[in-house]
């Protein structure tokens, strides 16, 4: 006997039950199913959707959670997004089914469901349910020691670091067109710019922009996270200087800075559907180090 409960505020006990699932979840699958976004509003009580087993009696404390799902509601942007997880003792038995579609109800229009560890289980769900595979983000990392090749920069390019409060609109202006075809990072404003500036990590020593002919070419943005890890944070390359292996260039002046700066790691998140950025990164040493799968409804 099992039984679904959607949204409510979860007491501490409960908080605790999914934590303890999540963290099973992890253990079974070598991935952890539930994003941060969604582990910091399961802290903060805020509850998404459970199933309970085993209590048969329809009360709160009725029986065990089993299976956990996170929905952020739509927005005027963006459509609603959800994660899900089973525990594995008691997976095959339809429980993801159920979350999957009350999720989908709950959604009430379009849904995009995010998988961390692009897992079969995860794929066959997603498929019996007609949802398609629409984007994977690799996570790509390498050690900060190894063969690192110097930066070579082709005639008439120079590099120089960013300067806050001077170089925001130009470098808005080439994010725009680099990621043309990715609005989440290419409808950046001067707001998401000034944003990151007044984060902790901001450090315009680690920002460099490429410049020809007076005017910004490429950028590569770099972020040191605490524990040693230097992020490749965002690299980018106007369309019209494409090809002259900027990308290159921009990519290994930053990982050099990160280098010198101490890290033991490198990192970057890409986009599987961007051969040539994975190609690059690859070429520099770069492997697969996890994977996000996000499934739609069509
Ligand atoms: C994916 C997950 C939620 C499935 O939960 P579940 O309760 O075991 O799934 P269900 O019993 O509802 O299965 C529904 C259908 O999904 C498919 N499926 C489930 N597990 C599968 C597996 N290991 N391999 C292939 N297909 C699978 C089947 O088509 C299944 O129907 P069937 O049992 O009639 O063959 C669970 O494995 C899990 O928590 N994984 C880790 C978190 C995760 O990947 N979440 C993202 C989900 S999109």
């Amino acid at each position: 006997m099992s039984e679904l409960r959607a949204r409510g505020t979860l007491g501490d006990g409960e908080i605790a039950e999914v934590l303890a699932l999540a963290e099973a979840a992890a253990d079974a699958d070598g991935v952890g199913p539930l994003s941060e976004h969604s582990l910091l509003a399961l802290r903060g009580g805020r509850a998404g959707m459970a199933i309970h087993d085993g209590g048969g009696d329809g009360g709160r404390d009725g029986g065990r959670i089993v299976a956990y799902a996170h929905l952020d509601p739509a927005t005027d942007e963006e459509p609603a997004a959800g994660e899900l997880v089973v525990h594995p003792e008691h997976r095959r038995r339809g429980h993801g089914r159920a979350l999957l579609r009350a999720l989908r109800e709950e959604a009430g229009g379009p849904l995009r469901v995010w998988a961390h560890g692009d897992l079969p289980a995860a794929a066959g769900l997603a498929a019996g349910e007609g949802m398609a595979r629409v984007r994977a983000l690799f996570q790509m990392r390498r050690p900060a020691s190894g063969p690192l090749p110097e930066t070579r920069v082709a005639a008439g390019v120079t590099l120089r670091t960013f300067e806050p409060g001077r170089d925001e609109r130009a470098w808005l202006e080439v994010n725009a067109r680099a990621f043309a075809d990715h609005p989440e990072q290419g409808a950046w404003t001067i707001d998401d710019v000034r944003a990151r500036e007044a984060e902790d990590w901001f450090d315009p020593a680690g920002f460099f922009l490429a410049e020809r002919d007076g005017r910004p070419a490429g950028f590569h943005w770099t972020k040191i996270h605490p524990g040693g890890v230097g992020e490749v944070y965002v690299v980018g390359v106007d369309p019209d200087a494409q090809g002259l292996g900027l990308g290159r260039t921009l990519t290994l002046k930053g990982l050099h800075h990160l280098r010198d700066a101490g890290v033991d790691q490198f990192m970057l998140y890409v986009d599987e559907s961007n051969v040539a950025a994975v190609r690059l990164y690859e070429s520099l040493g770069f492997t697969r180090h996890a994977v996000d799968v996000m499934y739609a409804t069509t």
